[in-house]
């Protein structure tokens, strides 16, 4: 869960790498390195923290060169520290390597190498990549790489210079993301697009196993054999600008605000003759029974409320599952079932795994991602994009609320073609969906009113979520990003669980947000608002059908009517702005929450 770059063309590598490295932190913040093939040897120079600390240190010793990797750390094995950041140099410095990803078979590989007399300087796993990679160099990196490429288990992402090859890089992947970028001045290796955006948008995606080879004027592409590959040129669609804060404190924000754009982009891409259309409508779903949602976190979530969606209009049996479960529960599915993952990344280890083990077992898989050509892209069987661009900011805002739009407009399609609802309906129903970036960019103008009332709750100890069915569904969300980038503990109940336990936690200093968008349960919520104020909690009812007067205990929030199916879309808004306004007045660092890393690549 590392972001790596590297960099081989006619201009100094060192601020390339480093502009390059700020776009990958989102991967992981525990230290960061660079090493830059200068005429001396490799300069390296690495440090633990975050990025800035690195930079700091690079002001104090300027290297140059024209051929450099880079790398930012999410630790698994061995503490963040110095000595374990990346990149790692084998014991003669003649290799060095940047690795996102985790080899499992390091203990072994490392107790070979030790046998033989040689050295290992750091607790991590990924320096075994380069004490074997020197062991086995034998004037041709390309073969070694092959060589070492097939002593590795596990997952990697690699980049790869050697002292002896002065204009050569060369990358390789295994269940790890890597693209290749093309520019006029140079090549790239990078772990995600952003990281290139400033110098092209004109990238190539390795798939698993293959390697390429950068050099100043070529790249070529071979697989494991040493068999060149002919590969595809993609060009990316998202500008520059969008991987920037553009004037905004925190990604976090400017996506929030970006979101009426996407989901303006998303409906059209999956209405009209958009691509996303075209996949919809050569998903036969009366061939299945059942569907089954797998995916992590935020958009776990989204599966959620979908499962409400997917059920009200079409029928069908849903079941959600967390894809780290799923994966190990030997899931009864079969042919008649259509597997949605759902993945913001593309990359998420444990979605990767669900989906690969629902295709072992016959069944059909449909996915809907953000990154194009990403793993989870590519694999499934159907793939829908969501048109979010970049997300940078740990917390997901913006994928997740195209995910709930992709998935309403799925679940309207199926219940045409399941003959649960009429062409009639069908209209109605896309044009509420289609009407809801306006009533976000409606929801927007309220941002002033959100960061006051979330200015006063910094003080919470404990932070609830409740809501009943559908609203329940996004309490989940409202919870998960709360606690993320507030680190104020917090949990979601389905509004009638509440007494059956969770009440005993409800004292004086505990905030209750209920929502509220179901009609026909607003009477019920309201004895839930009324049983936890009773016992000393203070209430803010969040939803579109209120009709309540505001005191000391409760405050409330409107939302413009909607379909209360579609609700959701409109929830997470005053959700997302009261999480980003409780972390922003503590001073947290709400882009890069402690522990987090925004593409989860490992289990
Ligand atoms: C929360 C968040 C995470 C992700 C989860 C899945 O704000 O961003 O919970 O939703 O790690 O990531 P993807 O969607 O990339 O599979």
């Amino acid at each position: 869960m590392c972001g790596i770059i590297g960099y081989v063309g006619s201009e100094n590598a060192v601020p390339i790498i480093v502009e390059g490295l700020k776009k990958l932190e989102y991967r992981g913040y525990d230290s960061a390195g660079i090493a830059i093939y200068g005429t001396d040897g490799f300069n390296v120079v690495k440090q633990k923290g975050r990025l800035a600390a690195l930079e700091s240190r690079l002001d104090g010793c300027p290297i140059a060169g024209t051929m450099g990797i880079g790398h930012t750390r999410w630790a698994t094995h061995g503490e963040p520290s110095d000595i374990n950041s990346h990149p790692h140099v084998g014991s003669q410095s003649k290799i060095a390597v940047v690795h996102n990803g985790i080899i499992e078979n390091y203990k072994q590989l490392k107790l070979r190498l030790e046998r033989k007399g040689i050295p290992f300087a750091s607790q991590t796993d990924s320096e075994v990549i380069a004490q074997l990679a020197e062991y086995y160099y034998n004037g041709d990196l390309l073969d070694t790489v092959i060589r070492v490429s097939g002593a590795l288990e596990g997952s990697y992402a690699l980049g790869i210079m050697c002292l002896d090859e002065p204009d050569t890089l060369i990358a390789v992947k295994k269940d790890n993301p890597l693209i290749i970028g093309v520019s006029d001045h140079g090549h790239f290796i990078a772990s995600d697009v952003p990281a290139v955006l400033k110098h092209t948008n004109k990238v190539y995606y390795l798939n698993d196993k293959e390697i390429a080879v950068l050099q100043k004027g070529c790249v070529q592409f071979f697989n494991l054999d040493k068999e060149p590959l002919q590969k595809q040129l993609e060009t990316i669609t998202w500008s520059f600008d969008s991987a920037e804060k553009g004037g905004y404190p925190h990604f976090m924000l400017k996506e929030i605000m970006e979101q009426p754009k996407v989901l303006k982009d998303t409906i059209q891409s999956a209405i009209n003759n958009g691509d996303n259309k075209k996949v919809i409508d050569n998903l036969d779903i009366t061939r299945f029974n059942k569907i089954v949602i797998t995916a992590c976190g935020s958009a776990y979530n989204a599966g959620v409320v979908a499962k409400y969606v997917f059920e009200r209009l079409c029928r069908i049996l849903v079941e959600v599952e967390l894809a780290s479960e799923f994966r190990y529960k030997d899931a009864i599915i079969d042919e008649k079932t259509l597997v949605i993952l759902i993945s913001q990344s593309g990359e998420t280890a444990d979605t990767i795994a669900a989906m690969r083990e629902a295709k072992v077992k016959g069944a059909v898989t449909l996915s809907i991602v953000n990154v194009v050509g990403s793993t989870i892209a590519k694999e499934a069987d159907f793939c829908i994009y969501t048109a979010a661009g970049p997300e940078i900011a740990v917390a997901t805002t913006k994928a997740f609320s195209a995910q709930l739009v992709l998935l309403y407009i799925l679940a309207v399609g199926f219940a045409v073609k399941l003959g649960k609802i009429s062409g009639e309906q069908e209209q109605e129903l896309l044009s509420q969906i289609a009407a809801l970036p306006a009533k976000l960019s409606a929801l927007l103008t309220q941002v002033d009113m959100i960061q006051k009332y979330a200015s006063t709750c910094v003080g919470y100890k404990s932070i609830f979520f409740i809501g009943r069915n559908i609203d329940y569904a996004i309490a989940l969300e409202g919870s998960l990003k709360l606690k993320e980038i507030s680190y104020i503990h917090s949990e979601a109940y389905a509004g009638g669980e509440l007494k059956h336990g969770t009440i005993s936690l409800i004292e004086e200093n505990t905030l209750v947000v209920a929502i509220s968008n179901c009609k026909q349960l607003f009477g019920k919520i309201m004895s839930n608002v009324e049983q936890v104020i009773s016992r000393g909690a203070k209430v803010l009812l969040i939803g579109n059908c209120l009709d309540v007067e505001q005191n000391d205990k409760l405050s409330s929030i409107s939302l413009p009517e909607s379909n209360e199916l579609f609700s959701p879309s409109l929830s997470v808004i005053v959700l997302q702005l009261f999480s980003y306004y409780v972390a922003a007045n503590k001073g947290l660092d709400i882009d890069k929450p402690r522990n987090l890393a925004k593409s989860v690549t490992v289990e």
